[in-house]
């Protein structure tokens, strides 16, 4: 049992530690990145779409709140009687958008802040200033704001425009070929809709393997869209203009949230479904990674697959097996780079030295991760270690004693530390557990209520 007081929460570890018998179904969370483009899409859209199942973490909740802001009116419908939760979305379409009167807040959103901001650019007679939290504002815009600048987005920003706050004067664009030099997602998606407003063909081409939401959306919503695989380089090409048209948009699992007790079940004994996870392979290289280590898992049809986009599973992890240590190319780190921190707990337990390599990435998210992965397993006596931007850890089997650590608001890192903490000898103490809110809201409760 654990329970939260203020700001702290204290994990009670599992009564027989990797020995206890560990036996439960639980519901996947909705998809964080699918939910913030499902929401994007629906208020460029005229009329009335639909967001089933959407997650309405803080995150998400920054999104809506920005579309708000434009004059689309969101409204939000609780589950009930069997079905999940919704929204409701009505716009007038992306040219009817308002200039907001007031700055916008994308709180700790890295997908609100790049995404919103290619499309922002690209809105002809649209202003907006943002603005974001602590941690929001030491992350890199320039990523974004650099290849808009060269098709012709007028942005003014702290730091010329590397940093937030940044004013967003939006602008006819032009379609270009963009080349981008990491295998990121947010970059990636920024351009393509801003190039949903160019005229003629957009092309952005970036190593492989960063998530694919934006390029399955719109191919599914009727946008001229192609994605060539050459040499690890992807190239994604966009005819402009287009309109995604106003529909029922559904949101599976969220493979990342799903990671956490894919690891917890991996190190206990027992077995653990999680229901609805999508099953994406730019979201699932989380599996791999643990198959390698030895975790047995098995993934079953989900019991409702009508609607989805993409495959939807229910993900059936057994514990008990003894783990190994392996190594990872940077090459695969974009298909696992969210669930570096609970993977680093495993790696805990794995015998030998795991090497998970080029994760620099991880140092501009919404902490330094890589730091505070360290941090953590530093805190429990690791023997755990950085070589420029590979991640080591020593592992096998081991006593953790109790410990306290405060995830500085990284809601990852106090959810991989939770899930820690029931491997150690006694309560635990995480700081600022509220900040799982931005992708799980009721991670402390769920897992409370196992073992
Ligand atoms: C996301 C992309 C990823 C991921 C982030 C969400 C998205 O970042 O880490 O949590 O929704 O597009 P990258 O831009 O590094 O791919």
């Amino acid at each position: 049992m654990q329970n939260e007081s203020g700001k702290r929460a204290i994990i009670r570890p599992l009564p027989q530690g990797r020995q206890t018998e560990l036996n439960a179904r639980l519901l996947c969370p909705p998809d964080k990145s699918v939910t913030h483009r499902s929401v994007m899409f629906a208020a460029m859209a005229v009329g009335k779409s639909e967001v089933i199942n959407p997650l309405m973490g803080a995150d998400c909740k920054s999104t809506m709140a920005a579309m708000r802001a434009l004059g689309v009116r969101i409204e939000e419908h609780q589950a009930s009687a069997g079905k999940p939760a919704s929204i409701t979305v009505q716009s007038p379409g992306w040219d009817g958008w308002a200039s907001p009167l007031v700055p916008l807040d994308f709180g700790n959103s890295g997908t609100t802040a790049r995404l919103l901001t290619g499309l922002f650019a690209a809105t002809p007679a649209l202003f907006v200033t943002c603005f974001g939290d602590a941690s929001l504002s030491t992350r890199p815009m320039g990523r974004v704001v650099t290849p808009l600048r060269a098709i012709g987005a007028k942005i003014m920003g702290r730091d010329d425009g590397k940093l937030l706050p940044l004013a967003i004067s939006g602008q006819q664009l032009r379609a270009t070929e963009h080349s981008v030099d990491k295998a990121t997602a947010q970059v990636k998606s920024a351009l393509l809709l801003a190039g949903l407003n160019c005229s003629g063909v957009t092309q952005v081409t970036l190593p492989s393997g960063s998530r694919d939401h934006t390029e399955k959306m719109l191919a599914a919503l009727g946008a001229d869209i192609d994605v060539a695989h050459l040499g690890g380089h992807e190239t994604v090409s966009l005819r402009g203009p287009f309109r995604p048209p106003a529909r029922q948009h559904l949101v599976p699992g969220d493979p990342s949230s799903a990671a956490f007790f894919a690891v917890l079940a991996a190190l206990s004994s027992g077995r653990v479904t999680i229901r609805g996870v999508l099953d994406n392979h730019t979201r699932t290289g989380f599996l791999e990674i643990l198959s390698r280590m030895g975790v047995n898992f098995e993934r079953q049809p989900a019991d409702d697959t009508t609607g989805y986009l993409e495959s939807v599973m229910d993900l059936v992890v057994h514990g008990g097996a003894s783990l190994k240590a392996i190594e990872t190319e940077a090459a695969a780190a974009p298909t696992f780079i969210d669930e570096v921190p609970i993977l680093a707990v495993a790696a805990l337990f794995a015998q030998g030295v795991t090497r998970m390599r080029g994760l620099g990435e991880l140092r501009v998210k919404e902490s330094d991760r890589l730091a505070k992965v360290v941090e953590l397993l530093k805190v429990v006596g690791a023997n755990v270690w950085t070589e420029g931007d590979d991640l080591l850890i020593e592992g096998g089997e081991r006593q953790v004693s109790s410990f306290a650590f405060n995830p500085d608001e990284d809601h990852r890192l106090a959810m991989s530390a939770a899930i820690l903490a029931k491997f150690a000898n006694g309560p635990c103490e995480i700081a600022d557990p509220e900040c799982a809110a931005v992708s799980f809201p009721d991670f402390f409760e769920v897992l409370s209520h196992l073992g």
